[in-house]
């Protein structure tokens, strides 16, 4: 099977509306402070079914949430965000300069090659005005032991600071957490990563 497969399985399967929490939290807490306070052009990759901007509130921003799953895209709710059914290794919809900020609601981990991960670096840069943040919130290695999920692609953290800064980003905020980071149960064993949130500019 592959990744969207997956992705529309799970999300035919999986109706309730939802997103992860700790994306909301960094919105709030790192990327928010660093934005101008109106008129923001944002894109969110990996919405899924429900964008984590339904909930942030006294935004001026126009949304637009993209997920390559076409189950996803039918359940998301009618907004003000744009929903849209698009691929971040497509590369039509990246050619204009024309975001403040480009999120990643847990995406790029689920880019697993690193020809495809190298074209989805190359369209988030592309689609960014002059001095834009890209936000990612990502798993990576933990510090012992190599760890490998499903429809993953987990980096350490030397080889994510590198693939950023080798797409041209200037690197503003890279912190890595240990306790906070995902765990996930593959064939019974608990798998668990470190987190790291970064946010870098055009
Ligand atoms: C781990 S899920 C996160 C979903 C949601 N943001 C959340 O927090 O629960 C990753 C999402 O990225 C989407 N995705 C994976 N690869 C993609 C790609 N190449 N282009 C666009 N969306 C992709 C999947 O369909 C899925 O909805």
């Amino acid at each position: 099977m592959n990744s969207k497969d997956f992705f529309d399985q799970f999300y035919q399967k999986t109706k309730e509306h939802s997103y992860s929490k700790s994306l909301y939290t960094f919105f709030e807490e790192i990327v928010r402070p660093r934005l101008s306070t109106s008129d923001l052009v944002i894109l969110e990759l990996g919405s899924g079914h429900f964008s984590l901007f339904e909930d942030i509130s006294d935004l001026q921003a126009e949304v637009t949430a993209i997920d390559f799953s076409s189950s996803a895209i039918a359940l998301a709710p009618k907004s003000k965000i744009s929903y849209k059914e698009v691929s971040l290794v497509d590369g039509l919809f990246f050619n204009e300069a024309k975001y403040d900020l480009v999120f990643d609601s847990h995406c790029i981990n689920c880019i697993t090659n690193e020809e495809e991960r190298d074209i989805a670096f190359k369209n988030i840069y592309a689609s960014l005005k002059v001095d834009g943040l890209f936000a990612s919130e990502l798993m990576i290695q933990p510090d012992v032991d190599q760890v490998s999920m499903p429809f993953k692609m987990i980096k350490s953290t030397q080889d994510v600071e590198q693939e950023i800064i080798s797409h041209g980003f200037r690197i503003l905020y890279f912190t890595i957490s240990r306790d906070s980071g995902f765990t996930s149960v593959v064939d019974g064993k608990e798998i668990k990563c470190d987190l790291l949130r970064l946010v870098a500019e055009k």
